[in-house]
């Protein structure tokens, strides 16, 4: 068995997972080998891609506290989010953004010197620290940089991670296939902290890159971790047309407006005193709204869309705050936004749901810990404000990149690996896609599990429609077993990664779809048509989802309530 150790592992390089690896560092001063493994070049993580901001309370003698921020979030998540986990969050992010500071990152500046921030969705103060347009770049920069100060550290990029091993309920190590080397080994270590990010991409359109597909979720809910609250899905209310890539929250933090066909600003009517900056479920519903009454523009592909309109900020704001937005709008929908409105409509962008783990990142099973989107601790509930993400990815990192650390310096032994379960794994792998018989094509069941996905797991749901997807999902599951990989090479075989990656996305869609059909209720971003009122006394609980070879199992747990009760939502 071709094998190699470490002391800890973190499994995915965006913002969570190097900024694990930096805590890691610091806490071991060195005394830990550490292991990043990511399937891309590490600075193309998904996490590049974040843009308008990173939220927290910097501004006490101006208004904010850490009781509005605390306040804005659990509102935002329609009162399923854990309240003492929003509690740790607003209190220990101040100190995050100063921490990046120290290490470099160039966030935007005041007149007077100090650190701006900028309006976002949901937030009742100007809360979101940024750098431009470009925060995700800038602090995973900021990261990858610090880390170059410490030498325990070893890199796998472009490394494919193919399973987790358990047993006694103990973390043991992963089965690893580098791409490039075409190579298949073990890593062993003591401790694993997940940082894998989410799997949007099993919709079509979306703000996502190709490369999140949910490998980290998909692996860690077939080794008996549950995935929570996975029907909650966010849609972004502006993904640029036609590609769906993201055009910044800030655009409207910053003053854009949203406009119809008839040029009107329609967030007037839906949230009356937020405007373009209500709650994302609240935009994306209006938008939807807008355009299934007609009042959209005819898009390509059905993709009907509405406006961004930023004209009005005139060009020095806009090259000043949203460079990158117009970069994007100029080089994909050929349109500039200092003379035009971007075309634009909601685009799946996030899961509020994702590993279940407590208020210190750790998972049921003994060595693992999940932070960033991978994760749920239950900071965003039924909805995320925007630029919290990037927020939980920083505190989560350092949390668990602790007390993964602590853990493993404590560890005298590494657990053994069953020699027998590697090579069955290998097999697996190599072998099952070239011998199973059938002719499907998994870039066709990939295509139709996306069109699946857009239809009828939406901005907006019912019972029949999710019942259907169910049904597609499971036929897709089931033609799975007739795909042949064309391929047979070992090295960057990128059609047999898009096979493994396209049974993640079934396995995670099935658990989102299935605990979507049960939740009749509407809460955040789970909109029911059929089901339109929240339902606190039925529905106030977190969806576990168990994984078992016929489909998930579902179980409950209760909300977190320690400072306010479920009150109506008003904008
Ligand atoms: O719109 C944005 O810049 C996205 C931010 C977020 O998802 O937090």
């Amino acid at each position: 068995m071709n094998g190699v150790t470490h002391d800890l592992l973190v499994l995915g390089s965006g913002i969570a997972g190097l900024r694990a690896a930096v805590e890691v560092a610091r806490v071991s001063k060195g005394e830990l080998d550490i292991a990043i493994v990511s399937k891309v070049q590490l600075m193309r993580s998904h996490s590049v891609c974040a843009e308008g901001g990173t939220a927290a309370m910097m501004r006490p003698e101006e208004g904010d506290s850490f009781e509005l921020h605390a306040w804005d979030t659990v509102r935002g998540s329609d009162f399923l989010a854990d309240q003492n986990v929003v509690q740790r969050f607003v209190e220990e992010m101040p100190q995050e953004i100063l921490q990046l500071e120290h290490w470099g990152i160039p966030w935007s500046r005041r007149p007077d010197g100090r650190i701006d921030q900028r309006a976002f969705g949901g937030h009742s103060f100007n809360r979101a620290v940024f750098a431009a347009d470009k925060t995700g770049f800038f602090e995973m920069q900021t990261l990858y940089d610090t880390l170059q100060k410490y030498a325990s550290v070893t890199r796998y990029d472009e490394c494919y991670v193919t399973s987790i091993l358990v047993g006694d309920n103990s973390f043991q190590g992963v089965t690893v296939w580098d791409l490039v080397s075409g190579e298949f080994f073990v890593i062993r270590a003591k401790a694993l902290v997940i940082a894998t990010g989410g799997a949007c991409r099993m919709f079509g359109f979306t703000t996502y890159s190709l490369t999140a597909t949910g490998d980290g979720l998909a692996m860690a809910y077939r080794a008996g971790l549950p995935i929570k609250d996975m029907e909650f899905v966010q849609f972004h209310p502006t993904g640029l047309i036609p590609s769906g890539i993201l055009i910044t929250e800030a655009a409207r933090g910053e003053g854009g407006y949203l406009r119809n066909n008839k040029g009107e600003r329609f967030m007037e009517k839906y949230a009356p005193e937020r405007k373009e900056t209500a709650p994302r479920d609240i935009v994306s519903r209006s938008e939807m709204t807008e355009i299934e009454e007609g009042r959209g523009f005819p898009g390509p592909d059905g993709l009907d869309y509405l406006h961004i309109d930023l004209r009005h900020l005139g060009a020095a704001k806009i090259n000043e705050r949203l460079p990158l937005i117009r970069e994007v709008a100029i080089k994909l929908a050929f349109i500039d936004p200092i003379d035009e409105p971007i075309p634009i409509r909601p685009a799946a962008h996030y899961f509020m749901g994702g590993i279940h783990v407590d208020i210190d990142g750790a998972t049921p099973i003994q060595g693992i810990w999940a932070a960033g989107e991978a994760a749920c601790v239950s900071l965003h509930g039924a909805n995320r404000l925007g630029s919290n993400s990037t927020a939980e990815c920083l505190l989560w990192g350092k949390i668990t990149g602790e007390k993964a650390a602590k853990f493993a310096l404590e560890q005298k032994a590494l657990a053994s690996v069953s020699e027998e379960r590697v090579r069955q794994e290998e097999a697996l792998i190599f072998d099952q896609y070239r011998h199973q018989s059938g002719e499907e094509d998994a870039y066709v069941i990939r295509e139709e599990l996306q069109s699946a996905m857009d239809r009828q797991v939406g901005v907006f749901r019912t019972g029949p429609e999710l019942e259907k997807a169910l049904e597609k999902i499971r036929e897709l599951k089931e033609r799975m077993k007739s795909v042949r990989v064309k391929d047979e090479s070992r090295v960057y075989n990128t059609n047999l990664l898009n096979i493994l990656e396209v049974a993640n996305l079934l396995d995670i869609a099935e658990a989102i779809v299935a605990g979507g059909i049960v939740r009749t209720e509407s809460r955040g971003s789970h909109s029911r048509r059929d089901f339109p009122q929240r339902d606190d006394v039925n529905w106030g609980k977190h969806t576990l989802a168990y994984y078992t070879p016929e489909g998930p199992r579902l179980d409950y747990s209760p909300v977190t309530i320690t400072m306010w009760k479920p009150v109506e939502r008003k904008y």
